[in-house]
């Protein structure tokens, strides 16, 4: 079983969104996900509540059973484990990382959020497991992502995931119902946002 966790010091990065649709995404390609909210908000475990279908599997849980969980899910046939994390992190981070396959960064196109990973970078080092930003709620028609892309390759040692999520609004509305915006609209440029981005991270999953 492979582990994706998405990790982000800062709050409303977007990784709730990014765990909810990736798990889908996940199940779309034959994978069997599992996906573990440690975030006492517990924003992932209800927007399965929220949902119609009754799969991907969705488990709220305190960090300190993940390692339980992870082996629940496992012995459960789950092929892919997606844990969605609470923001402010630091004194789990390292655990989450060293259990991971892989860890996903969510930053918003910010100086202020890529100055906030930096303690999430440090860790996800320290642990030494594959590591990707993504850039994610970037607003359309500015240069925004260039500029955080650069500010990032500068202060940082951590590959940026070639593809992005825009701030687009589907994703709230997705979140509200239980669903992805790939099964609100197929079509839309936010599904195709999440297609990339799931196909490059199972890429990097691979290898
Ligand atoms: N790409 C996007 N475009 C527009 N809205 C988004 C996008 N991603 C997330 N949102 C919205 O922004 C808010 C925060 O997103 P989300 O809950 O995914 O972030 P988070 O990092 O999990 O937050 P927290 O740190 O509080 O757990 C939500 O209302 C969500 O619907
Ligand atoms: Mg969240």
């Amino acid at each position: 079983m492979k582990v994706l966790s998405i990790v982000s010091q800062k709050g409303g990065t977007g990784k709730t969104t990014l765990a909810t649709h990736l798990s889908v995404e996940a199940e779309r390609h034959g994978h069997i996900p599992a996906l573990i909210d440690l975030d006492p908000q517990a924003s992932a475990a209800k927007w399965g509540d929220h949902r119609a279908a009754d799969s991907p599997a969705v488990v709220a849980t305190p960090a300190s059973r993940l390692k339980q969980w992870l082996e629940i899910a496992k012995n459960n046939a789950a092929t892919l484990a997606i844990i969605d994390t609470p923001p402010n992190t630091e004194s789990s981070i390292l655990e989450i990382a060293k259990v991971s396959s892989l860890v996903l960064i969510p930053c918003q196109p910010s100086l202020a959020d890529v100055d906030a990973i930096e303690t999430t970078v440090t860790l996800v080092k320290i642990a030494e497991k594959p590591a990707y930003v993504v850039l994610s709620r970037v607003p359309a028609n500015t240069d925004l992502d260039i500029h955080a892309r650069r500010a990032i390759r500068t202060n940082y040692d951590v590959a940026v995931a070639p593809c992005q999520i825009g701030n687009r609004v589907g994703f709230i509305h997705a979140y509200n119902s239980g669903a992805t915006v790939g099964e609100l609209e197929p079509n839309s440029k936010s599904a195709n946002e999440i297609h990339a981005l799931y196909a490059y991270i199972a890429k990097q999953m691979e290898s």
